[in-house]
């Protein structure tokens, strides 16, 4: 059947840019650097580095088959390989991004404030943030309900612009652009940081091979589950993207090839973000400024920028547009998997999807639950349920909460199912087939490779971060 509505991407390096757009976001640049910091540096890296090789490029790989194979949403790409299974695929993997956009597009809308912030300073010399430290700044805006439930609107209107144009003249369009900027600033903020005194601490945290924090069983395992936790999220895996993406594309293009792209060039800006972080935040942050987790981006590095004298605030722009330009190109794919959803469901039904209206209606709906979040503020302004009055962890406030039933549990459980079923029912073969459409070459001994990893490794792995994750939210506090 032709899908005369769906159309497609305009060339293999628009969907390059545009799938490295979703894949490189808040995960890169504010969750790699402080997971890594916070454990153990190089052998964070070194786990990190083999787990998005086998499990990231298998995940990758059947997602971009499946959508592409079907040419439809997440839920009748993976209804197509199989009813009720897919059927529970295809809504875990749209569960997952409508529950993260509710605080993606917060933290997104705090960078839009940290930038306006460093603007004020530079453009009118209002010294917006003098005499006030990196925390003062965070609080006072946490607390700020209405200026977070404003800002948060801001940025999620400009995501609604740009995908209102669609694949190719609204997110294509806009990952031309906004990748290669993005590159450039980080390149530009990478070459202050290293250059300030005291940055070679940072370097050595991040690249002198010390594989101590491995060498007890606990250690490993916890730097095994911050490494695959973010590996998975990093790479946009099991939240309908990739094969949301993927069903755009042509039946010409290679999928490893791509799979492989999209990897390299996302762990590239990982630790590319790395090294405009960390090194930052041992020159100027402070004693044991790596381990300040996720604060790091909020609190710490605005301290970096305090300090660095008039030129700070210019860095500061610099840095959170690059961090907005990530949120922005990662969000559209988030709201993409949705999008996608209802309008070939309107498809079906024989009329034709009004994209405009559909995208309108979503991005309201987001902008509710992000309000509610937005509002909360990170826990600071009581919204929370009281959960921990059970005694348990639970979280402390509603992104901890929306955080933990996608990446804790939606993401994971649909990648263990997901694996188990191609490796074991539906069968590799599946992906092999589309793999090899138009004369491409899957080798043996990569295909060995796949059938291995999908059958043993990706379930184990899986099945591990899941536990970990639940054993934390569920942990009794000390
Ligand atoms: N990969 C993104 C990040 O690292 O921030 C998060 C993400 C965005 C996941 C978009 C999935 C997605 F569709």
């Amino acid at each position: 059947m032709e899908h005369h509505h769906r159309g497609e991407w305009g060339s293999n390096l628009g969907f390059l840019m545009a799938a490295v757009g979703s894949a490189v976001g808040l995960g890169n640049i504010w969750a790699f650097p402080y997971k890594m910091g916070d454990n153990g540096g190089f052998a964070f890296l070194v786990i990190y580095l083999i787990l998005a090789a086998t499990v990231g490029f298998s995940i990758m790989l059947c997602e971009l088959s499946i959508g592409r194979r079907a040419g439809r949403s997440v839920l009748v790409s993976y209804q197509q390989v199989g009813s009720k299974m897919g059927t529970l695929l295809g809504f875990l993997a749209m569960l997952s991004p409508f529950l993260i956009l509710s605080f993606y597009t917060v933290l997104g809308a705090y960078c839009m404030e940290y930038m306006s912030l460093n603007l004020a300073d530079l453009a009118f010399g209002v010294a917006a943030m003098a005499g006030m430290s990196g925390g003062d700044t965070f609080g006072s805006m946490l607390t700020n309900q209405f200026g977070s439930v404003a800002f948060t609107f801001l940025f999620i209107f400009i995501c609604f612009l740009i995908i209102r144009g669609g694949i190719k003249d609204g997110i294509e369009k806009f990952n031309k652009i906004g990748m290669p900027a993005l590159f450039i600033m980080l390149v530009i903020v990478i070459v202050r940081a290293v250059t300030l005194p005291g940055a070679g601490s940072g370097l050595t945290f991040m690249f002198a091979p010390d594989l101590t924090p491995l060498t007890s069983l606990n250690g490993f395992l916890e730097v095994l589950s911050a490494a695959g936790g973010q590996m998975f999220f990093s790479l946009s895996l099991a939240m309908g993207i990739t094969v949301t993406y993927g069903s755009y594309l042509s039946k010409k293009e290679s999928l490893v090839k791509n799979s492989l792209i999209i990897i390299i060039s996302d762990t590239i800006v990982a630790i590319l973000a790395g090294m405009a972080v960390l090194p930052a935040a041992f020159a100027l942050g402070g004693a044991g400024a790596e381990k300040q987790g996720p604060k790091l981006l909020f609190i710490t590095l605005q301290d970096v920028f305090n300090a660095m004298g008039p030129t700070g605030p210019i860095f500061g722009v610099l840095f959170y547009m690059l961090v907005i330009l990530a949120a922005i190109t990662s969000t559209i794919a988030l709201l993409e998997v949705l999008a996608t959803f209802l309008s070939d469901r309107v498809a079906l039904k024989g009329r034709t999807p009004d994209r405009k209206k559909l995208v309108t209606i979503i991005c309201l709906v987001i902008f509710a639950e992000a309000a509610l979040v937005a509002a909360d503020g990170l826990g600071s302004n009581g919204l929370w349920i009281p959960f921990h009055e059970t005694g348990r962890n639970l979280g402390s406030s509603w992104l901890d909460f929306m955080d933990f039933i996608s990446e804790g549990v939606a993401m994971p459980l649909g990648a263990l199912l997901m694996s188990i079923w191609i490796g074991w029912s539906a069968g590799p073969k599946l992906v092999r087939d589309e793999v090899e459409l138009e004369g491409y070459k899957m080798s043996n001994g990569l295909y060995g490779f796949f059938n291995f990893c999908t059958k043993f490794i990706v379930p184990l792995a899986m099945a591990f971060i899941l536990y970990g994750q639940v054993m934390k939210f569920m942990e009794i506090p000390k």
